[in-house]
């Protein structure tokens, strides 16, 4: 007997309250690696839905600003133990939702608990500054201030971790936030909010609303209720968001595209890096912005770093994330399949030597789910558009090398600069390429990925707009610095004017 169970259905959260959309509930969260698992149907929110949201959120502003920072600290610690006490069952919804493998969506809750709990420390710091005026009886300082409501546009391929990293920051600095996930990934973003809303966060301070970019992110981005913006994703809708802050003068932070680079040199320890090639370029599939999708190799070790490296990535399993035995699992949808096999039809046709993989996979296990085979390209050149261009997929270009210094120029020689690394064991060469890389994250003996919630994450050149997320630095983004001067002189003081007085008794 078949028996059809109806799909869970999602509603929007505008000011404390599950809201059904006004756009329509339309949109399906289907599993990638067995598309006939639905995990749900989700809003397709519209510009309506969008303005209840920021209206509820610039609400709460009002009172959530003035609660003080080391409380709204508690109800973070207290949506961290949450997250952690349900990581497993919101690891499951999301490797069920993205596809990546179960101990990768284990990652990615891990890092929303650590965000969170980094975040809530702040609560106790956000430290300002105080400095001497240059004139007498007068306090000079500076604080730093929230912004208002936060629009937050999340991507796919970290759908809890990447949305903790926008809210988390701007909740401690007494902001509320209109956050719309990414229309594939929905799941996670509920689940996060879910935690938040256990542990007590008053409405109207977190909203949450479901939709497609192109009428949901539109018209948070049109509301001039919101305050700042947040976007992950493609450089080429990055810029799109960016003009659409122009005109309101809004602030606008990008985490954009990557083009990352593992250099190997000849002194490299050779299993390690091989290691470090194939975590960095398979991992999530290849669907990370910090991906390592090129491998550029000293001549001297060229040969059999290649012969290693293919072997490895030729064995790889493939399969859905919840088998503990996959080590790759599909990729997010039919669209980003077709660009995988797009640009592998574009590196063969540039004269680039496929050396493993190449095919999608199809039939038995496969049948029913958006999977590639792990493809490498060897003998690349560094301008073609396979090493240049971001693919978001399983396929890595290697490059040989001739020294050092051509390594550095072939890993700077592309659009983005979100990270990069180097194998070596000679000190001079590390430092010399931690100088010269030119890009926001550096690595020395170890991969592409990786990066830990408490220090600065972002990227040079197109990856982004100059701001970093993670760490303190996130603060930067969240709040503006308000100075503020305080005269206990009891009579009128002109700073710049009133000079050569200081240390006489008049
Ligand atoms: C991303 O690729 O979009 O450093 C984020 C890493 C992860 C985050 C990646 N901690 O690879």
């Amino acid at each position: 007997m078949v028996t059809t169970v109806a799909p869970k259905v999602y509603k929007n959260y505008i000011d404390g309250d599950w809201v059904e959309p006004r756009g329509g509930t339309a949109i399906e969260n289907r599993n990638p690696a067995d598309t006939g698992d639905l995990a749900g149907m989700f809003p397709a929110s519209s510009e309506e839905d969008v303005a209840l949201a920021v209206d509820a959120a610039a609400e709460a502003y009002k009172t959530w600003r003035l609660v003080p920072a080391p409380k709204r600290a508690e109800i973070l610690f207290r949506a961290a133990e949450l997250l952690v006490r349900r990581k497993e069952e919101f690891a499951r919804d999301m490797t069920r939702e993205m596809g990546k493998v179960l101990a990768e969506a284990r990652g990615d809750v891990q890092e929303a608990i650590d965000m969170t709990y980094y975040m809530a420390g702040e609560g106790r710091r956000q430290f300002g500054k105080t400095t001497p005026s240059e004139l007498p009886n007068k306090a000079a300082m500076c604080v730093r201030q929230p912004l208002g409501v936060c629009g937050l546009i999340t991507p796919w391929n970290f759908p809890m971790a990447i949305p903790s990293w926008k809210t988390m920051p701007a909740l401690i600095m007494g902001n509320t936030v209109v956050i719309k996930p990414a229309q594939e990934t929905p799941l996670s973003v509920y689940n996060m909010l879910e935690a938040l809303n256990e542990a007590g966060v008053p409405r109207g301070v977190v909203n949450l609303i479901s939709g497609a970019g192109s009428t949901c992110g539109t018209a948070m981005l049109k509301n001039p209720g919101v305050k700042a913006v947040s976007f992950t994703g493609s450089t080429e809708v990055g810029i799109v968001v960016s003009q659409a802050c122009a005109p309101l003068l809004r602030p606008c932070h990008l985490e954009l595209g990557g083009k990352n680079i593992i250099l190997v040199m000849d002194d490299a320890n050779l299993d390690l890096a091989v290691d470090g090639c194939i975590w960095g370029g398979f991992g999530t599939s290849g669907q990370r912005c910090t991906a390592a999708s090129r491998v550029g190799v000293h001549k001297k070790i060229y040969r059999e770093f290649l012969d290693r490296f293919t072997a490895r990535a030729k064995a790889l399993k493939v399969g859905n994330g919840l088998d503990p035995e996959t080590e790759m699992g599909p990729v997010i949808s039919r669209k980003q399949l077709e660009t995988v096999i797009s640009y592998v039809e574009i590196g063969k046709n540039e004269g680039a030597k496929l050396a493993a993989g190449g095919h999608r996979l199809e039939g038995g296990a496969y049948a029913k789910g958006w999977f590639h085979e792990p493809t490498v390209f060897a003998d690349v050149d560094p301008g073609m558009r396979i090493a240049q261009e971001e693919i978001f997929g399983p396929v890595v270009s290697v490059i040989p090398v001739a020294d050092l210094a051509q390594a550095v120029e072939v890993a700077n020689s592309v659009n983005y600069g979100l990270s990069s690394a180097i194998y070596t064991r000679n000190v001079n060469a590390a430092f010399s390429a931690m100088r010269d890389l030119h890009t926001g994250i550096v690595y020395v003996n170890a991969p592409t990925i990786g990066a830990e919630t408490h220090l600065p994450f972002g990227g040079t050149k197109q990856t982004g707009n100059g701001h970093r997320e993670s760490g303190d630095a996130a603060l930067d983004f969240y709040s503006e610095w308000k100075t503020i001067y305080v005269d206990y002189s009891d009579r009128l003081q002109r700073a710049q004017i009133d000079t050569g007085s200081f240390g006489t008794t008049e």
